[in-house]
């Protein structure tokens, strides 16, 4: 390991939008099941869902269309919506990684680091295997490891617990806002993947992994403070 790395150990990326664009699948399919229901669902309206677990992005599609269903109901289309976004990532090939991230993945590791890969999809596992990225991670955690949605830490704690580390040792890499109080609120710290103006509260913002070392964010890591553990 080197002299950057001593204090950083664990590296824990969410999987939507972090290391794959698994955004415009989940689109498609609740596109689908929104025209179906005579729902109007822009491509900016799904940003509203991010990091949203499947029934919770479901009651909001209703909600916009004024619409009520009972709890069976809720579960078989969130079943059906399933089906159709299953189908869709079985497709997908490793070209669809994120620029930048396979590299990353392999500094990270060569330096000695550990890798989590933590998402809420139940999903996970499955883009990983069409993608072939399974073997880049030390720990893999999806969406039936954390009982509690972000954003409170369990999904990321849980990470860091299976990789032996405390927060402070960690950096969390995630996209949406949620994701970023999740590992505020752990005690991680918290590089942000977007625009800074959308995660302020991130410590560092990177546009994506394309071009970016690994000695670079860890020279910024070492500056910040990571925030207080609750719970
Ligand atoms: C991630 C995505 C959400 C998705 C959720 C559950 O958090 O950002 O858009 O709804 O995972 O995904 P799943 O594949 O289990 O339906």
């Amino acid at each position: 390991m080197t002299d950057l790395s001593e204090k950083m150990k664990g590296f824990i990326f969410n999987l939507d939008g972090v290391i794959v664009d698994t955004a415009k699948y989940h689109y498609i399919a609740w596109r689908r099941l929104a025209d179906e229901m005579g729902v109007d669902f822009p491509p900016e309206q799904h940003e509203n869902l991010r990091s949203l677990s499947r029934m919770e992005s479901l009651e909001k599609i209703l909600e916009w269309g004024g619409l009520y269903m009972t709890e069976a109901e809720k579960l078989h289309w969130a079943d059906v919506k399933n089906n159709w976004y299953q189908g869709l990532v079985a497709n997908m090939t490793p070209e669809e990684v994120l620029p930048g991230v396979v590299p990353f993945l392999n500094a990270v590791r060569n330096s000695g680091g550990r890798t989590a890969l933590s998402s809420a999809s139940r999903n996970a596992r499955a883009v990983l295997k069409s993608t072939r990225l399974e073997s880049y991670f030390d720990v893999i955690l999806d969406g039936s490891a954390a009982r509690k949605a972000k954003p409170h830490p369990e999904c990321f704690l849980l990470a860091a617990i299976a990789l032996h580390l405390s927060p402070s040792e960690c950096i969390v890499f995630d996209d949406a806002v949620l994701g970023v109080q999740a590992a505020r609120i752990g005690g991680f710290h918290i590089v942000g993947i977007g625009k800074p103006e959308h995660l302020p509260d991130a410590e560092l913002v990177i546009p994506g992994f394309a071009d970016c070392r690994l000695s670079d964010i860890l020279i910024a890591v070492e500056k910040m403070s990571p925030a207080v553990t609750v719970g």
